[in-house]
């Protein structure tokens, strides 16, 4: 994969930082990687990168907190751009512990992370020190039996992972509607699972009230958050229903 040389990095909440990094050769208009550190008295990352971005992440990150310093190693699911480089920071964070949900752990954390992950339970608050995150269980949504998102309380920050996954490379922070480019994305990629357990998922996600969605791929948002999951429900809604009429 051709990369930009470095990582941006932009504050898109109060102590809340995007490390992005923009692979331009990936589909027609390219696809952003996005990293968020929580900085708080116990810094947070959710997501590593995959293992060969290790290099260019960890730099960024070191621009924020020092590494060693790093507490919790969090993501949205197995999967190499969600956690790639996981026990590398493992190794150069000593007192960081990976933490995910209960299921996560026992299928496969256990066996793959270098140190015994923490595992949580849903609904499960990490206080950070100034910063509180909730741990919430979304299965397969948007894909993988372990899924789950973040949602950081103090700020209204969801870390929706792929949820609202789209092309290019826009601004950090945007305040456009995020779900018509998701949309398109979907309609390319068919990265979600389409249960009919998908759309209800997301709708729970819009009872939280966010202020800001943190976004893996693509402008994280702020603005009516709740709006924009209930509106990205119904295009899940939508395609589960053609999927079973057929
Ligand atoms: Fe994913
Ligand atoms: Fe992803």
């Amino acid at each position: 994969m051709a990369q930009t040389p470095g990582t941006d990095v932009a504050e898109i909440a109060e102590e809340i930082f995007r490390l992005s990094t923009f692979v331009p050769d990936l589909g027609p208009t390219g696809f952003t990687f996005n990293q968020f550190l929580i900085r708080a008295e116990q810094p947070l990352l959710f997501h590593t990168g995959p293992r060969a971005m290790f290099p260019l992440v960890s730099s960024a990150l070191a621009g924020l907190i020092e590494i060693s310093d790093l507490r919790w190693i969090t993501f949205g699911h197995l999967e190499s751009d969600e956690c790639g480089a996981m026990n590398s920071f493992l190794a150069a964070a000593p007192h960081a512990e990976v933490a995910h949900g209960a299921m996560g752990c026992m299928v496969s954390l256990n066996d793959l992370a270098d140190r015994p992950p923490r595992p949580l339970a849903d609904g499960e608050v990490l206080d950070l020190g100034g910063r509180r995150v909730r741990h919430i269980d979304t299965p397969h949504v948007p894909h993988g039996w372990d899924a789950r998102v973040l949602f950081e309380e103090t700020t209204g920050t969801l870390l929706c992972g792929d949820l609202f996954a789209s092309m290019g490379n826009g601004p950090a922070l945007s305040t456009s509607d995020p779900v018509a480019p998701a949309d398109e994305a979907e309609s390319m990629f068919h990265a979600t699972c389409l249960t009919p357990a998908t759309a209800p998922t997301i709708r729970a996600l819009a009872g939280l009230n966010p202020v800001t969605l943190a976004v893996m791929h693509g402008s994280s948002f702020t603005g009516d958050c709740a709006g924009a999951l209930q509106a990205l429900a119904d295009c899940y809604a939508a395609r589960h229903s053609d999927a079973v009429v057929g």
